[in-house]
């Protein structure tokens, strides 16, 4: 059976940090309360106002060809997963195709906020299931500094910017993508919204001042859903494969808020050894915190490992993904760890 698995992961990350101590001198906020309520401790900010989601992605896909050792004319697809294109059009995946040079791939971007990757690495996987393409370039960008108010103290401290990737191919030993549950609906979307930029709200003077360009969140409401959402999706994939929480290598989180996963790692039976846990360091980054996961975690993960993927975020959008790995990490070139060198997760 022809299966799609990744086959390789890129990242790229700004250098800037933003602290919950800078942050606590330009809203009514404190560390204690950002790292107790979310585990958040820093997040990085693209602070060059010419570089957008465009510019991490490239980053994020020439890294990951020059690991898997290929040229970028050989990718065939290119997806997008983002809610921060650069423009509305071009699409980011064209300006990703051009900037990485990769003149065969069409490509497109898909907007499921902070189930963006997931739709899209299952998008990909059907591409490549199908027998129609060989190789697809995912990515999940993001600069959410440009969505987020900085004078909302119950945004701001959430999100930051950055871009993971992965790199889809065929399979026919049994590893790769081999099941997902994915949903999506819009009751009660008004607790997490962009509201404005679009055709019902376009750009004027009022939504200006509205403030409706700038992402809202009533977090309590969507604490609760995304809790209940990521964990039964989870355990529909894990029972309709026989899995319990001994078989799960590695829960990958949507990285939204520490106790979140939490709450989903204790429903699954899967203990915190197991969960890619990377918030601490990058905040909320959409559609680029499960590759950054796989980024910070792949030299760990070994050929065979069973991975639950889940994710939940804005519209509502949601999903789990068994993901069986299909490359020892222990080859990816040495150097330093990730894991190694950045504040750890309370
Ligand atoms: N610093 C200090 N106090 C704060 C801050 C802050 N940064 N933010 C809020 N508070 C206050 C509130 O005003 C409130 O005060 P009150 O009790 O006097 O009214 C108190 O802290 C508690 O506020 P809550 O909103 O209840 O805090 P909560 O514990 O729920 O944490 C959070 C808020 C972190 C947003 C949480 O609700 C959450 O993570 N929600 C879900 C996020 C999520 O999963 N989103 C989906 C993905 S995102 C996407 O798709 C783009």
């Amino acid at each position: 059976m022809r299966r799609a698995a990744v086959t390789a992961v890129g990242h790229y990350l700004p250098e800037d940090r933003l602290t919950n101590e800078e942050l606590s001198q330009l809203v009514d906020t404190n560390d204690e309360w950002i790292r107790t309520r979310t585990g958040i401790i820093e997040r990085r900010i693209l602070r060059d106002k010419s570089k957008a989601s465009a510019f991490m992605a490239i980053e994020a896909g020439k890294e990951l060809l020059a690991k898997r050792g290929i040229a970028a004319e050989e990718l065939d697809v290119i997806i997008i997963a983002t809610i921060t294109q650069d423009m509305l059009v071009p699409s980011t995946a064209c300006l990703v195709q051009t900037g990485l040079g990769a003149v065969n791939a069409w490509g497109f971007d898909l907007n499921a906020a902070c189930c963006g990757f997931l739709f899209a690495l299952n998008t990909a996987a059907s591409f490549v299931e199908s027998g129609r393409y060989e190789k697809v370039l995912v990515v999940g960008t993001d600069k959410m500094s440009t969505l987020v108010d900085f004078t909302d103290r119950s945004t701001c401290v959430l999100f930051g910017d950055g871009a993971g990737a992965v790199l889809v191919e065929a399979d026919e030993e049994g590893y790769g993508v081999i099941d997902s549950a994915l949903y999506c609906k819009a009751d009660n979307w008004e607790a997490l919204c962009i509201r404005g930029g679009g055709s019902l709200y376009p750009p004027s003077e009022a939504t200006l001042a509205d403030g409706i360009h700038y992402l809202y969140q009533d977090g309590r409401v969507v604490f609760r859903i995304a809790v209940e959402g990521m964990a039964d999706v989870a355990s529909e994939v894990m029972k309709r494969n026989g899995l319990n929480g001994d078989d799960v290598r590695y829960l990958v989180p949507h990285q939204a808020n520490q106790r979140i996963i939490r709450a989903v790692a204790r429903r699954m039976g899967v203990s915190m050894d197991g969960v890619m846990l990377n918030i601490s360091r990058y905040g909320n980054t959409t559609a680029a915190t499960i590759p950054l996961c796989l980024h910070d975690w792949e030299r760990e993960l070994r050929k065979g490992d069973n991975l639950i993927v889940a994710a939940f975020g804005g519209g509502y959008t949601w999903g789990a993904t068994y993901l069986r790995w299909a490359y020892d990490g222990s080859a990816v070139a040495a150097g330093e760890s990730p894991l190694q060198s950045a504040p750890t997760a309370t």
